[in-house]
């Protein structure tokens, strides 16, 4: 009998242990996160460069008091000051390392656009494979958000330093919220709000990443979309977006075409569920594909605290592809490697 009981206590022993050596971590969605050491993470309005087996997340660092601009009175300016674009680095998603602030605010020049008392957000990277160079973009603007200008940096490392080249308004317009995707070929495309964020831009960029090209297209024209991600999942091409509603979460839309100049169709509401017509109380900044054959993604969404920006948290959810329909599901935690979804 004693050995019956001592076998099933040593199988308990063994499945436990194998269940601990599984233990990855979970994302907690809107709970705050600490890096590796134990701080919370700081890197708003972000993406996420997969490079060499590890995963970088570059965001707005923001610190500090949260004002509202008073002379603006048509919607809710809150802002705090540039602290400059982030870095963190991480193998699985879960655990990050703080890899420090590669491309800093100016304290001094008050006409340089990173001055820390204007206005950095959505910075995204890329690697460019044949200059072999990491190319951030990021919308700088002034602080009542009238500048409206992409900005432009260069790295040799991930991790930076980032070095400034300087901005521009694409074809003589605007450039407000924005992101980056590279395509299979190497092509990399700046998507961006334009026209008083109106209409949708998407510009193919040079081969050098660093200026773009006499290609691009007017989309989602006056239909007022801002924080835009995409994704590609087999030829189809996705593109996630919020309506303008300052700090305030809406709900979101995606919009698909066969390419990325292409004709593009506004479809629904990729989320579902309790929250999903506030996009669960948050706004779109990153789409990352986790398995490229069943087309799973990662959502990546800022919950702005707009009273305490640097209080915003972030929320990560599950994505996938139903029959081509794009579905984002609310996970109170989750692992985006181990779990199926
Ligand atoms: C919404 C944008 O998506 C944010 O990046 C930021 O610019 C706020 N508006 C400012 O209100």
């Amino acid at each position: 009998m004693s050995r019956i009981i001592l076998s099933i206590l040593s199988i308990l022993v063994i499945i436990g242990c194998k269940q601990s050596d599984k233990k990855v971590g979970f994302i907690i969605p809107g709970a705050i996160w600490k890096d590796t050491e134990g701080n919370p993470i700081n890197a708003h309005g972000g993406g996420i460069l997969y490079d060499k087996g590890t995963y970088y997340w570059y965001g707005e660092y923001k610190k500090g008091l949260t004002w509202r601009v008073d002379y603006i009175k048509s919607w809710e300016c809150y802002r705090t000051n540039a602290g400059g674009v982030s870095c963190y680095s991480s193998k699985d998603l879960v655990n990050w390392k703080n890899e420090g602030i590669v491309l800093p605010s100016e304290r001094q020049d008050t006409s340089n656009d990173l001055f820390y008392g204007k206005v950095i957000e959505r910075p995204k990277v890329i690697y460019n494979d044949k200059t072999k160079k990491y190319v951030m973009w990021l919308h700088v603007d002034s602080e009542d958000y009238s500048f409206a200008r992409a900005g432009v940096a260069m790295s040799d490392n991930p991790t930076g330093p980032f070095a400034y080249i300087g901005s521009v308004r694409p074809y003589g317009q605007m450039s407000r919220d924005m992101t980056l995707f590279k395509d299979e070929d190497g092509r990399a495309y700046h998507v961006f709000s334009s026209e008083s964020n109106a209409t949708m831009y998407i510009s193919l960029l040079d081969d050098n990443y660093l200026s773009h090209s006499d290609r691009y297209i007017r989309t989602l024209i006056n239909l007022s979309r801002e924080a835009p991600a995409i994704i590609r999942h087999k030829n189809k091409y996705y593109l996630v977006s919020s309506a303008c509603s300052g700090w305030s979460p809406n709900k979101a839309m995606y919009a698909e075409a066969d390419s990325m100049l292409g004709e593009w169709k506004m479809i629904k509401n990729p989320c579902v569920g309790r929250g999903s017509d506030t996009t669960y109380g948050t706004q779109s900044t990153y789409l990352l594909p986790i398995d490229g054959e069943t087309g799973k993604f990662l959502f990546i969404a800022d919950r702005w605290n707009k009273t305490n920006l640097e209080d915003s948290r972030y929320v990560w959810l599950p994505g996938k592809f139903e029959n081509d329909t794009m579905v984002i599901q609310w996970q109170d935690q989750w692992n985006p490697i181990a779990s199926s979804f």
